[in-house]
């Protein structure tokens, strides 16, 4: 399956069934689920942190959203990937797309929260150099999750 990460637009100029799209790629590979508005009032500039992985029809199959904290720190906010694109490496090259833009402006930490129970993504943040820093209590309606937190 050929797919390539591509900048993404300033969530809040999405057309309507983009973020129905995107609202169903959170609620399929993360289980929450978000408002329309809520997914356009997340505060993401246009950077490398911005990422969507279009098919060749140009459809979105994945999607990572990071934001610039604070100066030292970069957050991600979303990470998720289409079923039929995960296992495949594009995780790790949106990954790596990240880790470069946020160096080039001068982050030295990356940040995130993940449910306790996301095995997959807990171990793929630890191999990339992530610790859990906190447990959340009432984060996430399924259970604890995870604060993670890793230099770059
Ligand atoms: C977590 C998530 C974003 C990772 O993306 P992914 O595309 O599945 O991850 P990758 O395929 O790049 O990496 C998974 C492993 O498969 C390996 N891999 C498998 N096939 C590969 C291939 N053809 N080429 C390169 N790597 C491959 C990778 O090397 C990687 O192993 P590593 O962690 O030891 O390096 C994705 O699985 C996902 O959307 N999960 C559900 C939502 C979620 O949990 N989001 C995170 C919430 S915080």
């Amino acid at each position: 399956m050929d797919a390539r990460w591509c900048l993404g637009p300033s969530p809040k100029s999405l057309d309507d069934a983009t973020v129905e799209v995107i609202k169903q790629l959170f609620l399929d590979q993360t289980g929450e689920r978000y408002a329309g508005a809520s997914v356009k009032s997340l505060p993401i500039p246009e950077w490398g942190g911005n990422l969507v992985l279009l098919d060749a029809n140009n459809l979105i199959r994945g999607l990572l959203w990071a934001n610039k904290f604070n100066e030292k720190r970069v957050r991600i906010v979303a990470f998720a990937i289409d079923s039929d694109y995960k296992g495949n490496g594009y995780g790790s090259q949106a990954w790596d797309i990240l880790v470069e833009a946020a160096r080039s402006d001068g982050h030295s930490e990356i940040q995130l929260e993940v449910r306790g129970d996301n095995q997959f993504a807990i171990d793929f943040y630890r191999k990339r150099g992530l610790k859990i820093v906190s447990t959340l209590e009432g984060y996430y309606k399924a259970g604890i999750g995870y604060v993670m937190r890793g230099t770059i």
